[in-house]
């Protein structure tokens, strides 16, 4: 099973990055891709709709081997602490860019996956709000229909509040509760 990680965060050991090694890491017979975003150079989406005509986006940078990790992944787990209200600009990009991975319907207005059907999708946030959930109910919504709209129905969306910068997030009582709930939902 190919697993791949974005990690959305600026810091490459904080809240997240901690988080999503615990949730993908130590599986058996598991082949993981894990990125922290911040190492990589990915432009914004330029709107060109070059990705509609072709099957390919036509800025040539970082996510060209992303596009090819999500094709081949059959779990995707993304993860980022939550900034003024959202993920990071970081994991926005990527995100962003993933509209080459949709296709224009035969129908105005209809969109197509491009992807393979099966895979997994996990995104999991973090936060200073220890009521994180209750904040911010829209980072649910927002994910698991842009999952959907990727063609990837098996989706789990987690937030773990209550966390600051010099906290561990695996102290965490939500964190110990979805760590193992994620790990089974990819080993699956
Ligand atoms: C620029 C910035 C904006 C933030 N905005 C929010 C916010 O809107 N809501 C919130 O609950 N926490 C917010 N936080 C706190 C972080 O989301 C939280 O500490 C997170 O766990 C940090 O993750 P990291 O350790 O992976 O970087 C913010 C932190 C920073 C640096």
């Amino acid at each position: 099973m190919k697993v791949l990680a974005l990690n959305g965060s600026p810091r490459k050991d904080g809240n997240t990055a901690k988080l999503l090694k615990k949730i993908t890491e130590d599986h058996q017979d598991v082949d993981l891709k894990y990125y922290d975003l911040v190492d990589l150079r990915i432009k914004d989406c330029t709107s060109c709709f070059y990705c509609k005509q072709h099957e390919a986006c036509a800025i040539k940078d970082d996510m060209t081997k992303i596009y090819r990790d999500i094709k081949e992944a059959d779990a995707i787990v993304l993860g980022s602490p939550l900034y003024m209200g959202a993920e990071t600009a970081l994991l926005k990009a990527v995100v962003d860019r993933t509209f080459a991975l949709v296709a224009f319907g035969d129908q105005p207005r209809q969109f197509v996956p491009r992807l393979s059907p099966g895979k997994k999708g996990v995104a999991v946030f973090t936060c200073g709000n220890p009521r994180g959930d209750e904040a911010y109910p829209y980072m649910k919504d927002r994910y698991y229909g842009y999952f959907a709209f990727a063609g990837i129905m098996k989706v789990k969306v987690e937030m773990v509040g209550g966390l600051a910068r010099t906290s561990n997030v695996l102290e965490s009582v939500k964190a110990q509760e979805i760590i193992p709930e994620l790990k089974r939902f990819i080993g699956d």
